[in-house]
This record gives C-alpha cells, sequence and structure tokens, in this order.
C-alpha cells in the first residue's frame, strides 16, 4: 500500500499531484494546434453534429461539476444549446427533438447507478448517447453510441481529483471538435483554446508548487464554523466543486454558490467565523465577484480568493495567483480549492482517502 502511493501519505494528495501527468495523457496526440482542429477518434453519422439542436449533459456529484462547466463550453464553442442535469433526475423531456439531441453521460467509473439509468432513459426516448469515461470497458461504454476516454489513469481516493480535471479537458476538445465541424468555431479561435489546454499542465504544476502556502491557508482556518464557496461564469462549477470536496473529506460544512446569489439569502449566514473562498480568475468575471466577496467582509467573513496573476486585490486576506490560460484558467484555480480540502481535513486526521459513508463508485440507484 506505502509503495503504491509513492511516497505520499494519502493517494489523494497523490492523485492531486499526478494531476499535470494526468492531463498530458488526456491531450496527447489528440491536437492539431496549427490547424486549431481535435481527433479524438469519435464518429458521428453524417449530418448529425450540424443538426444538432441540443447537447444535454448527464452525471453525478463531481461529474456533474465537470458538466456544468462544459456546458458553458459547448454554447461558448460549438454554438450548440447546452444543458447539464443530475443523472438521478434526467428525464427526456416535451418539447425537444430526438435524433437532434445529443445526451453525454460524464462519468469516471462508468458504471454509476443513476447516470446509467439516464442514458436508458435518453436511449429510449430515441437520442443519441455519448459517454466521457475514464473505464475502458466498463457498462456505460457497452451502452452509449460513442465513447471518449480521459486517460487520467486509476483513481482510488473516493475525493475525485485529477479525473475532474481530465474531464473538463475531454470536454473541452469535444466542445472544439464539434464546433469546427458545425462550422461555429474559426480555427484561429480554435487554436487559442487548444493553445490554453496546451499550458494546463504547467500551470498546474505551477499551483502545486505553491502547495506550502495552500497549507498555512488552511492551518489558518480549519477551525472555522463553515466555509462558503463562490464564483461566477465558470467559477460556478469550480466553486460547487471545492465545497464538495471539503464536505466530502473533512466533514466541515461547505456551500457552492453563484456569487451574486449570495444578497439573495446565503449572506444571512455569513460571520467572521465563515470564510469564503472565490474563484476570482479574469475569465470568470473576478472583478465582479470581487463585489460580492467585499459584501461577504463588510459582515466579518474572512476572504480567500484565487485570483489571475497579473490583476491584484489588495483587501483579500489570502491570495493565490492563477496562471493565466484562458478558458481553463478556472479548471486551474480548482487545484488550489483540492489542496485546502485535503489540507483541512489532514489537520483534522480524517480518513481522507475513504470518507465515512461513501464509496468511490454507486452503483445503486
Ligand atoms: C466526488 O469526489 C465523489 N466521489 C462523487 O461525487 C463522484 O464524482 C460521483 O459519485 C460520480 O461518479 P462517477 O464519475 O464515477 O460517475
Amino acid at each position: 500500500d506505502a509503495a503504491e502511493k509513492g511516497g505520499y501519505e494519502h493517494y489523494m494528495r497523490k492523485e492531486i499531484h499526478e494531476q499535470p501527468e494526468a492531463l498530458r495523457q488526456t491531450l496527447a496526440g489528440r491536437l492539431d494546434v496549427d490547424a486549431g482542429n481535435v481527433d479524438l477518434d469519435v464518429s458521428f453519422p453524417p449530418g448529425f453534429l450540424a443538426d444538432l439542436e441540443e447537447i444535454r449533459i448527464v452525471a453525478c456529484g463531481t461529474s456533474y461539476y465537470a458538466g456544468r462547466y462544459a456546458a458553458q463550453l459547448f454554447e461558448e464553442l460549438a454554438g450548440v444549446r447546452a444543458s447539464v442535469e443530475i443523472a438521478s433526475e434526467y428525464e427526456f423531456g416535451a418539447g425537444r427533438t430526438p435524433d437532434r439531441t445529443l445526451v453525454v453521460a460524464v462519468t469516471q467509473s462508468g458504471e454509476t447507478a443513476d447516470t446509467l439509468g439516464a442514458i436508458r432513459r435518453a436511449k429510449d426516448a430515441g437520442a443519441r448517447t455519448f459517454a466521457v469515461t475514464n473505464t475502458l470497458g466498463s457498462t456505460v461504454t457497452r451502452e452509449v453510441d460513442g465513447t471518449a476516454f480521459i486517460r487520467a489513469g486509476p483513481e482510488i481516493g473516493v475525493a475525485a481529483t485529477k479525473t475532474f480535471a481530465s474531464q473538463v479537458a475531454t470536454l473541452a476538445m469535444l466542445a472544439v471538435a464539434v464546433g469546427r465541424d458545425r462550422g461555429a468555431l474559426a480555427a484561429s479561435d480554435a487554436r487559442s483554446v487548444l493553445e490554453d489546454l496546451q499550458g494546463l499542465p504547467g500551470a498546474v504544476q505551477q499551483v502545486l508548487d505553491e502547495e506550502p502556502q495552500v497549507r498555512e491557508a488552511a492551518q489558518a482556518y480549519q477551525d472555522s464554523e463553515a466555509f462558503f464557496f463562490v464564483g461566477r461564469a465558470l467559477g460556478v462549477p469550480v466553486a460547487l466543486e471545492g465545497a464538495l470536496k471539503l464536505k466530502e473529506i473533512s466533514y466541515d460544512h461547505a456551500e457552492g454558490f453563484a456569487a451574486g446569489e449570495l444578497k439573495h439569502g446565503p449572506l444571512a449566514l455569513v460571520t467572521p467565523d465563515t470564510p469564503v473562498l472565490a474563484v476570482l480568475t479574469d475569465r470568470s468575471r473576478g472583478r465582479e465577484t470581487m463585489n460580492n466577496v467585499t459584501e461577504a467582509q463588510t459582515r466579518g467573513a474572512p476572504a480567500l480568493g484565487c485570483v489571475s496573476e497579473d490583476t491584484e486585490y489588495d483587501t483579500l486576506d489570502v491570495s493565490f495567483d492563477v496562471p493565466d490560460v484562458g478558458t481553463v484558467e478556472p479548471l486551474v484555480a480548482n487545484v488550489y480549492l483540492q489542496l485546502f480540502a485535503y489540507h483541512v481535513a489532514n489537520e483534522k486526521g480524517r480518513s481522507i482517502d475513504k470518507p465515512r459513508n461513501l464509496a468511490k463508485s454507486v452503483t445503486v440507484e
């Protein structure tokens, strides 16, 4: 066991640190940056993508947040309406055209019963189905019309970390591929997204190198009553994922919100004992989010922010630098939140790789 953890005390920390390599594998041989093209080795019937009306993503937990990130990319890059649904809540729904809908299951394990159930309901309605998964030969791959593998390597810790990053990177490539096929994305715009993706492993490594700073922040705030995570646009799924990670492994109360929603209710919960962790990257409308963070600070809450490296917010109690990698900048910010969750849980001596009451793969509905 100790040998398998490669010198790390927990699989989770090992897997957080494996992210640059996992991302390199995810991207390997799939990008033609000069041409602005992606080769995911997937095919669709002729004309299917051109006529596509909607992409519906179905997933659970962390994979659902990867889906929320991706839906924004599909709309922006592929010019197609995209929505995300919690798999256990998914129904095909009225007013939709099955043969012009692509239902995409995002599932690390490929075995999550809720997600398989959603795919079966989509198939019954006549929709085309697709899976984004880490697991070769998993049940989902046998049920869908096409699959893209995220190639993150085995993930042992119950908390999903490197697979979230690789899922988002794979879905970003899929969004570029669909956008190019539909003629919705110019080669020059595709090129710039692909360059951002190429920069992702290095940017994540830069964040990992800041781990001592994150550990210090975790030690300073670990005994807080609750933790609130906020963001805007691509920062929202990252905030939600940050909160899930912290609650899952530390057992502390943590909630994620769209930053603009703070003033519509959650602000009543804010006290000097509830730190706010914010995704303040330029690509997630950091400046507007900072205004909401200031409202929480006025009520005494400490504020920690993941900030684009060329931006500064002097009033933050803690500021983490995020390298500028465009569309995937908020994904890089997420690595700080993973490390924060890990160190809070570690300080408390929690069972990090196997949190109470949870299973890696949830095979019951
Ligand atoms: C994430 O840390 C959780 N362990 C959990 O939310 C997980 O992402 C969810 O159960 C979905 O699993 P899947 O990706 O294998 O379908």
